[in-house]
């Protein structure tokens, strides 16, 4: 399907490389354009890219009242050569329409929402910020919205992308471990729910929780299963830990798990990383067993935001604490962060097709 553009004039674009002054934080600041394409009649119709800015929508819209809205996050980099690379957004297109699937989205063909995506890169490239560690995050998301209120599928959908120049997720970024707060009392998914997709709702239902975690001065939760035995995820990213020969286990994927491209990619490069990465359930007791007797030297999370994030310590919500080694971010997940984002940088060549 061909794009339209429909471009802000070019007095009110942005007409230099940006380069901003203070750390760009993550999120917060938008490119001036974005992307649409529009559902209705069982066909995805009138891809554009228009300036960014507000919707008009209907209040009875659909995904206003029952949440039927997806989202993607992925990042796109500067290389040496000037140009911007994405990377693996071929993942996160086919993500999108996994996710569409569990809540019953109709889907988009996956070069369409690459060729979204490139699009509207190519068209805000100026925008890409140029500081260290930064990137542009690709926030690719669709909405229901059929003005009606009965509870089914919508017939109409909005599919829109827009860019968000960013830096690190965690204002300390990789050098410092968060602690996550173990909870029994909230959870994030159960089997057969929504858990493995990227539905809105979901992190929706996390910010209680998020809320409980700051009360005990942690900045995730580390939810678990509903029978509170087995580790799941840490907040919005998977969660990970390193054996004291190397060896890091990611939590088998189930449905109440995101299939996280990043543990993926890590999965994938445990060669070039010279290291076993492998999938398994964790039980919470053996976990913390482990910690206490050295087994488990290092911990974390991986997640499209915020990369690698290592956790210094666990909190139980009965105020035990537990910390990994030294609480320090340790020298496995400092490898395995240089090596990722090295290879999202292009500063070393990583496997075919992953940077674009
Ligand atoms: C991502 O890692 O891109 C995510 O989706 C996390 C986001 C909720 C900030």
């Amino acid at each position: 399907m061909e794009i339209k553009y429909d471009l802000k004039p070019a007095s009110e674009r942005r007409t230099e490389q940006f380069k901003p002054e203070g750390n760009v934080g993550f999120g917060s600041l938008r490119t001036d354009h974005m992307f649409l394409m529009d559902y209705h009649d069982g066909e995805w119709r009138d891809p554009r890219i228009v300036p960014y800015g507000p919707f008009e929508m209907a209040p009875g819209a659909m995904a206003l009242h029952y949440g039927q809205s997806i989202f993607e996050g992925a990042k796109a980099f500067m290389h040496e050569d000037g140009e911007i690379y994405t990377f693996r957004i071929n993942k996160n297109a086919e993500r999108m329409n996994r996710s569409a699937d569990i809540v019953c989205i109709p889907n988009i063909d996956e070069q369409m929402q690459i060729d979204a995506i490139n699009a509207l890169i190519d068209v805000d490239r100026l925008w890409f910020p140029m500081q260290e560690g930064a990137c542009l995050y690709i926030r690719p998301f669709i909405f229901a919205t059929e003005d009606r209120l009965s509870v089914s599928p919508s017939s109409r959908y909005t599919f829109c992308v827009v860019l968000s120049p960013s830096g690190a997720y965690y204002a300390a970024g990789v050098n410092k471990g968060i602690r996550l707060l173990i909870s029994k009392t909230y959870h994030r998914a159960v089997s057969g729910g929504t858990g493995a997709s990227k539905a809105a709702g979901n992190y929706a239902a996390s910010l209680r929780a998020g809320k409980a975690a700051a009360q005990f001065g942690a900045s995730q939760v580390l939810y678990l299963d509903a029978n509170n035995q087995q580790i799941e995820e840490a907040g919005a990213m998977n969660h990970f830990h390193i054996l004291k020969d190397g060896t890091v286990i990611i939590p088998t994927f189930t449905d109440t798990i995101l299939k996280s491209i990043t543990s993926q990619s890590i999965m994938e490069l445990s060669e070039l990383l010279g290291c076993e990465v492998r999938q398994e359930t964790v039980m919470l007791d053996k976990f913390i067993a482990d910690i206490e007797s050295g087994e488990i030297i290092e911990a974390g999370g991986f997640g499209t935001a915020a990369v690698v994030s290592a956790v210094g310590s666990y909190i139980f919500e009965d105020g035990r604490v537990v910390t990994v080694g030294n609480g320090e971010v340790g020298e496995h997940i400092q490898r395995i962060y240089k090596l990722y984002t090295d290879i999202q940088k292009g500063h070393v060549q990583g496997p075919e097709g992953w940077v674009k």
